[in-house]
């Protein structure tokens, strides 16, 4: 059953750890860290018992292949982004109670002992295959330590996990013409052993914890995502992998494997919460194992799997730990219409946005609240960032507190005045303030935090409202009485404020705080309308958000466009020579002169086309990637290069018997290769 009108004693919440292999972006704030801390700023002002854990997840193969590229050792690599990423989380205001690394000695021993616990369990199954292996080196290869050509499309620099061509996902196996990425040699085969969790067994559980258990209060993209997965059968999954980077697998006479990354990666939130526990003189367990515990994990989409289906199986399976009772995942954040990318570039950078705007992360903090891709994939550009600033921090928010205490000011010497007569006007808006506390509890406690930013800032606009049809500044030549009672309530409004709004603008609410001289209130507070006693002295007022001019915003979006030139730049540049054949290498390869006598599409795919080509010696079968580029009615007839004496292979099951050659220019358009006269076929290309 799902959980939410259950009582917890206490809540351990924990946000993805993120690879220590680059700087953290918006896409990083917007998706996980931003909802992650306001749900825990929130508990913490209800008195609630919280754990927030964050840490840098500092194993996996992006991280070695990043160390090769740079020539320096992955520790290297990790401690440089460790820093940065910890600073950036630290100056954005993620409120972390510890943010930890997988790299401590406390995690390496705690995965190790869970996975020794399942081990010594018989839980794993364990199994000998085949996998690549660089004799040259001496490495078993992971995935993307191998490239070759793509089975389906037929791209030669695909992954050994994942085709990025046309996105297919790939098994090593599949590749055609497979490479060491180490060596750049062929692979062999050799024999290695595993040990799988057999995800499969958990199917009755999951089904019932997940599928019957949560429909009704997980997000519909995550229980989506997750019935998916389970009703397309679960297979046993590797828990451990050839590599010397990592948590090295603690079984007797085992070298050279470490635990898989997404095996130790999700205990790193159980050995940071021991670190944080040692630190604190308090005990870890309760908040792991303890069935009052409500444990929630915040991540992006693509970790769905793993803290749903891995993460759960292996907590359930060892069996003295708890389970999340949600994984409140966000969609994927796009940057002015196009995707993220860290290898284009095209991101806004936490460390860049903070030397441009310094002062500003509540800006960030709102419009990436405001915009958060909590249904579906969501956009941040430029302009609307202005336009949220201006339009809404500034415009509403700011402009009443500021209004507000210039008045009080101006009129009462910074002195709250006291409240008299009730008009009609002044019951609905007292009446009304007490309505949000709730309003925004229930929409953060369903993680729709778009919904509650919008509620804090409708309180705000109350209080700019309720001074506009007041005037104040008019009626205090009339009935200052009047005006004491209106300045109030406004300034009972800005206290409400300085709670409601705390989860989600930490810095501003700081400064709200001092310049109503008061100290931070609870939870509990919201709603009073008699939070500022008459004659309570406030500080001098100052500016809560400044107006972001256009030349600042231009200069942003000139960046973007720099980039995307630079990107395009680096495509139109033409591939430099590859290194001199002798002659005799050239005439191995047989080239003829044919035409296309059939075409037709290779079911299930994008790219391919199967085809008949007529080469003078023989009629044969040819698979060739250019069905995005050419319809089969429109190439019958076509005269093409073929390249005959290549060894033939298997496409999608069919057989293909050579190559059509084809150029290929800087946007990755193929042409055909083609005489410019009535050629016969079989003629020789030399
Ligand atoms: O996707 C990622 O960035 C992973 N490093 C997240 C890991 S979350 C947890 F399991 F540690
Ligand atoms: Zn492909």
């Amino acid at each position: 059953m799902g959980n939410e009108n259950r009582k917890f004693k206490r809540y351990t919440v924990t946000s993805a750890l993120p690879y220590a292999n680059g700087p953290l972006h918006i896409g990083h704030l917007s998706g996980v860290y931003v909802p992650a801390d306001i749900y825990c700023r929130y508990l913490r002002l209800k008195g609630v018992d919280v754990i927030f854990i964050g840490g840098s997840d500092e194993h996996g193969v992006p991280i070695t292949i990043k160390a090769r590229q740079q020539g320096v050792t992955p520790q290297a690599i990790v401690d440089k982004y460790h820093k940065i990423i910890k600073e950036s989380f630290k100056k954005f205001g993620i409120s972390f109670d510890i943010y930890s690394r997988t790299s401590t000695k406390i995690h390496h021993e705690t995965a190790a002992g869970f996975f020794r616990t399942l081990y010594e369990k018989n839980e794993f199954i364990e199994k000998t295959s085949l996998q690549y292996y660089d004799e040259e080196t001496q490495h078993f290869l992971a995935d993307r330590y191998i490239t070759g050509t793509c089975p389906h499309c037929g791209y030669e620099k695909a992954y050994g996990d994942q085709c990025e061509n046309c996105g297919t996902s790939l098994s090593p196996n599949e590749l055609i013409n497979p490479k060491s990425v180490l060596s750049g040699n062929a692979p062999v085969k050799k024999e290695t052993t595993h040990w799988y969790l057999p995800l499969d067994k958990y199917t009755p559980w999951l089904t019932e914890w997940i599928l019957e258990g949560h429909k009704n209060d997980w997000k519909t993209n995550v229980y989506g995502q997750c019935k998916s997965w389970i009703n397309h059968g679960l297979q046993p999954r590797a828990v451990t992998r050839d590599l010397d980077w990592g948590v090295k697998v603690p079984i007797k006479e085992v070298t050279g494997k470490v635990l898989y990354v997404w095996f130790d990666a999700p205990i790193g939130y159980i050995s940071a919460t021991k670190e944080w526990a040692q630190q604190n003189n308090k005990d870890w367990e309760p908040y792991w194992k303890d069935k009052e515990t409500k444990l929630l994990h915040f991540i992006g989409k693509d970790n769905i799997v793993f803290h749903c289906i891995m993460f759960p199986s292996m907590l359930k399976t060892e069996g003295t730990y708890i389970v999340p009772d949600n994984v409140p995942a966000n969609e994927f954040l796009n940057l002015e219409g196009n995707k993220i990318s860290t290898s284009r570039n095209w991101a806004v950078w936490l460390h860049e946005y903070l030397e441009e705007f310094p002062d500003k992360q509540d800006v960030l903090r709102y419009v990436l609240c405001s915009n958060a891709p909590e249904t579906k994939d969501n956009d941040f550009t430029w302009k609307d960032f202005q336009a949220k600033n201006n339009n809404e921090l500034l415009a509403i928010y700011g402009n009443f507190v500021n209004r507000t205490m210039v008045l009080t000011h101006k009129f009462f010497n910074g002195v709250v005045p006291e409240i008299g007569e009730l008009t009609e006007l002044d019951k609905i808006v007292l009446n009304e303030i007490k309505t949000f506390p709730e309003k925004i509890s229930i929409s953060i406690e369903k993680y729709r935090f778009r919904e509650a930013l919008n509620e804090m800032m409708n309180l705000a606009r109350l209080g700019n409202k309720y001074l506009t049809d007041t005037e104040p500044w008019k009626k205090i030549k009339t009935d200052e009485q009047k005006v004491k009672t209106i300045l109030n309530i406004s300034l009972q409004i800005c206290a409400n404020l300085s709670i409601t709004a705390k989860p989600f603008l930490p810095f501003t609410t700081d400064k709200l705080i001092k310049i109503l001289n008061i100290s931070t209130l609870k939870w509990k507070d919201a709603g009073r309308t008699d939070i500022l006693s008459a004659g309570h002295n406030l500080s001098k007022p100052s500016l809560l958000f400044e107006k972001i001019e256009d030349a600042a915003i231009e200069k942003q979006i000139q960046k973007l466009l720099n980039t995307k030139k630079e990107n395009n730049d680096e495509k139109l540049k033409v591939n430099p020579s590859k290194e001199n054949i002798k002659f005799d290498d050239f005439t191995k390869l047989d080239i003829r002169i044919g035409t296309i006598i059939e075409a037709e599409k290779v079911p299930k795919t994008k790219k391919l086309l199967k085809l008949k080509v007529d080469t003078g010696i023989d009629k044969r079968t040819v698979v060739s990637g250019i069905a995005e580029y050419y319809k089969p009615e429109d190439i019958i007839g076509q005269k093409v290069s073929v390249l005959i004496n290549l060894t033939p292979r298997k496409l999608k099951g069919i057989e293909s018997n050579g190559m059509i050659l084809m150029a290929e220019n800087h946007e990755g358009k193929l042409c055909f290769v083609s005489p410019t006269e009535k050629f016969s076929n079989g003629s020789e290309i030399k």
